[in-house]
């Protein structure tokens, strides 16, 4: 098996670098263990093509978007349409609509849906929503969970060592980037995930002062990390008894892990939920779906491009894809046939991979084998150094993964000859990290 020559992209991120910042379009597109990111000329189906013209077989899938895999035809026909008829008119239109409608029959909790752009935007107008409604200001997230961008969403997502949270009972709020603001975390209390004593505790002492539980459903952005037996129902009843209101962040797990999202899969219906990512097949695209009292209760979902016609068109058409017999079906198959190569190779070489899927995401780490409960779990079991260089190897014999968290995202588009090739390739990459 040969490595890849990748000149090519090196040279474009040397001179992107020049008038870009960071020479990449957003932060997470910068590589993280090579010396620079692989630049690409186009997608199709499951692969990516770079400028040196190698082909890699994709698991990013745009951290999300791609559940149709790239180009996919009826999403491209129906924006094509779309275009021809204008691409934003700052006005209803009958799909928008049959968008609204189609998503309050798919999301169980979704009464009522509003529109925005991207999942950071999503979470803030939730998080408004969940203030308004309810007249209190504190929201409970939980360490290892990123939500976004904004001040308030950027808490506690990462952290290198479980000894930078701070004691259990009282995490540490760790605020992640120059700029923000030092309140940004005023308004938040921190919790580890999984432990719902702890959250009782909390709505004990201070119930009356929050708003709402903001959570994933599974810790996608960690681990990630899967709901203990009866979490998730346990939160839906201790926010009800206490009057707090329960939001899951479904910008990864909605559209992939089924249609409905996770609180479909698990039969869990929160109050509000968030999605963006996959819903448009790779538009900007982003939904908060709820109750009708809270959607209405008097706040506005404002932004020039929401709801774009183009986005619209998009979504609908992923959707009716989606709708189609088969396709989870399809991705549970592919996401079982990996795992079962990957827990071979770990018995091959002698090593502790975890790994795990659900719908269209699968789940790869190394330094443990059985679920952990939270993100302080997860920092003192994970092998970092070794998910990091395996990373690096797979895509230098041609198999992207996400860097960091293990979370890799398939599409309809994968087939079983690429799941045989990324299984061939692991072998080969974990033969030479092995020295077997
Ligand atoms: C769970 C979750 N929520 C929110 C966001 C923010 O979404 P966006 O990058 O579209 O702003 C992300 C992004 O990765 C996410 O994983």
């Amino acid at each position: 098996m040969k490595k890849y020559i990748t000149q090519r992209s090196r040279e474009v991120y040397e001179k992107n670098k020049k008038y870009l910042t960071d020479g990449v379009g957003s932060y997470f597109h910068k590589a993280v263990y090579q010396e620079y990111p692989i630049a690409i000329t186009r997608g199709k189906g499951s692969k990516l093509y770079d400028v040196d013209g190698n082909e890699y077989i994709d698991y990013v899938m745009g951290f999300g978007p791609m559940l149709l895999g790239y180009c996919p035809e009826p999403v491209n026909k129906a924006v094509r349409e779309q275009l021809e008829k204008g691409t934003h008119f700052s006005a209803p239109t009958e799909d928008l609509g049959r968008l609204a409608e189609k998503l309050t029959q798919i999301i169980p909790s979704a009464e009522q849906v509003c529109f925005q752009n991207s999942g950071t935007e999503v979470v803030m107008y939730a998080l408004r929503l969940a203030r308004a409604y309810t007249g209190k200001y504190k929201i409970v997230k939980f360490e290892g969970q990123y939500h976004g961008w904004s001040d308030e969403e950027k808490i506690s997502i990462t952290a290198k060592k479980a000894e930078e949270l701070g004691d259990r009972s009282c995490p540490n709020k760790i605020i992640h980037t120059k700029g923000q603001r030092l309140s940004s975390a005023d308004d938040l209390i921190v919790l580890p995930w999984n432990d719902l004593g702890l959250l009782e505790k909390t709505f004990q002492e201070q119930a009356g002062e929050i708003a709402a539980v903001l959570t994933e459903p599974i810790m996608c952005d960690s681990g990630p990390i899967l709901p203990l037996p009866g979490y998730l129902e346990g939160l839906r009843r201790l926010t009800k008894q206490y009057g707090i209101l329960l939001i899951f962040d479904e910008v990864i797990t909605g559209f992939r892990v089924s249609l409905g999202g996770a609180q479909d899969y698990y039969h869990v219906t929160p109050d509000i939920s968030v999605f963006a990512k996959a819903v448009a097949g790779g538009y900007p695209f982003g939904v908060v779906a709820g109750k009708r009292e809270i959607m209405e209760c008097g706040i506005h979902a404002a932004g020039t491009f929401n709801g774009n016609p183009v986005g619209v068109a998009a979504a609908l058409a992923t959707i009716e894809e989606l709708q189609k017999p088969g396709v989870y079906e399809r991705l549970e198959e592919m996401g079982e046939l990996l795992q079962r190569g990957f827990r071979k190779l770990a018995e091959k070489y002698g090593l502790k991979i975890y790994t795990r899927h659900f719908g269209g995401i699968f789940v790869l780490y190394f330094g443990y084998e059985d679920d952990v409960e939270d993100f302080r779990e997860w920092l003192q079991k994970a092998d970092v150094g070794f998910y990091e260089e395996f990373v690096k190897r797979m895509e230098e014999y041609g198999v992207r993964l996400t860097d960091e968290r293990g979370r890799e995202y398939l599409s309809t588009a994968h087939t079983r000859e690429d799941i045989e090739r990324t299984l061939v390739t692991a072998d080969v990459v974990l033969g030479e990290m092995t020295g077997r």
